[in-house]
């Protein structure tokens, strides 16, 4: 089988994971914490970072630091993985669900001024699959409105906008280093800021809101969290972030062999990229039209009888039982394209001989 995303464990993973066991630093104090923190704040050039147990609890922290509060809306789109409007509930606000562009496949940000309501406090565009929002027209419109801009960059590391990186852009973005991610340490997250006293707030919230009193007892001023990430994994972090460059490159290389082969395919569109983005194609995706030979559904059963493991897009969170009475904008082009989208295999160790094997099957 071909997978879909799979982690490439190719550095010095061993040799940092195995100084935690020899030296018994395998908790959430210890080196590789600090030192993962630091240089990843230094590729993303964010102010300040935190690491987290992963991206949803950055995201749920980020909601927290934000003040949003039960009855509060939070706009954010349908076509996403489910987990930061779930990360909304968790504090008790209302997701308001936005659509998305038909080329990029993220938050449409020309009609995000529709939905806001004084209830609006928020705004959390989501950069799925890897492109980003258009996040100079968002953060304007979130400036005239008084809004928080949270970006779940959990799908887009390595991606840039207008040379910044997605994720250092709104008030705070939110990572994600899950196994599928483009690099990972199991499971974990970042929360990236570029106001150092908010940044300070959210990792003394991540650390059960704990100080220490003058004889060595715990206070804690308010309710905190436990989403601290452990030394052993921020020490896989450190070192896939030392190759992190060899991975975006080779992801891009991936992206423009899968356009050159599909680019004349009748009934298959590409992803497009607008001039501002960079977009690492965390998952490269197509989408399948009406003139595409058979359906999305009968492709992707294809892929699989030929052991390629392919997915098809996020089906819209606004259909989930425990979302489908929020407030909604026109999901038009969500309801369309989460039909018709199929995520190609994208992992960093994919061979250019595999990616032609994926395309005979569409091109067939
Ligand atoms: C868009 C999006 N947001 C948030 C998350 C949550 O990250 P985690 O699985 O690390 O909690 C993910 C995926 O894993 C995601 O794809």
């Amino acid at each position: 089988m071909i997978p879909l995303s799979i982690p490439h464990l190719c550095g010095n993973e061993w040799k940092y994971i195995k100084e935690c066991l020899d030296t018994n630093w395998v908790s959430s104090a210890g080196k590789f914490v600090d030192l993962f923190e630091e240089k990843f704040r230094e590729f993303i050039k964010a102010e300040k970072t935190v690491v987290t147990m992963n991206g949803t609890s950055a995201l749920h922290l980020a909601l927290m630091a934000s003040g949003i509060k039960p009855g509060d809306e939070v706009i954010v789109p349908s076509l996403t993985f489910i987990s930061p409007v779930n990360a909304i509930r968790y504090v008790g606000a209302e997701p308001v669900f936005a659509d998305v562009c038909r080329d990029t496949y993220v938050m449409d940000v020309n009609r995000l001024e529709e939905l806001i309501t004084p209830k609006t406090r928020a705004v959390l565009p989501v950069h799925i699959y890897g492109h980003p929002v258009d996040m100079d027209p968002l953060m304007d419109i979130s400036k005239k409105y008084g809004l928080t801009v949270i970006e779940d960059a959990t799908e887009s590391l390595g991606s840039t906008y207008n040379g910044k990186h997605t994720g250092t852009i709104g008030h705070m973005g939110c990572f994600s280093f899950n196994g599928n991610k483009l690099m990972t340490t199991g499971a974990g997250g970042m929360l990236a800021t570029n106001e150092r006293s908010l940044g300070d707030y959210i990792k003394y919230l991540s650390n059960q809101t704990k100080t220490v009193t003058e004889n060595g007892s715990f206070y804690h001023e308010e309710i905190g969290y436990n989403y601290r990430m452990p030394n052993i994994l921020a020490a896989m972090g450190l070192a896939q972030l030392e190759n992190i460059d060899d991975f975006i490159g080779i992801k891009k290389k991936n992206a423009m062999q899968y356009g050159r082969l599909l680019k004349d395919v009748k009934g298959i569109t590409l992803p497009t990229r607008k001039a501002w983005a960079e977009n690492v194609n965390w998952l490269y995706s197509i989408l399948v039209e009406d003139d595409y030979h058979i359906d999305r559904d009968s492709l992707i059963k294809e892929f699989r009888a030929k052991g390629i493991e392919t997915r098809p897009f996020f089906m819209p969170v606004h259909t989930m039982p425990p979302y489908r009475r929020c407030r909604r904008g026109d999901l038009c082009v969500t309801q369309d394209i989460a039909q018709r989208g199929v995520n190609l295999p994208s992992s960093v160790s994919l061979t250019e001989e595999q990616i032609k094997y994926i395309c005979d099957v569409i091109k067939v």
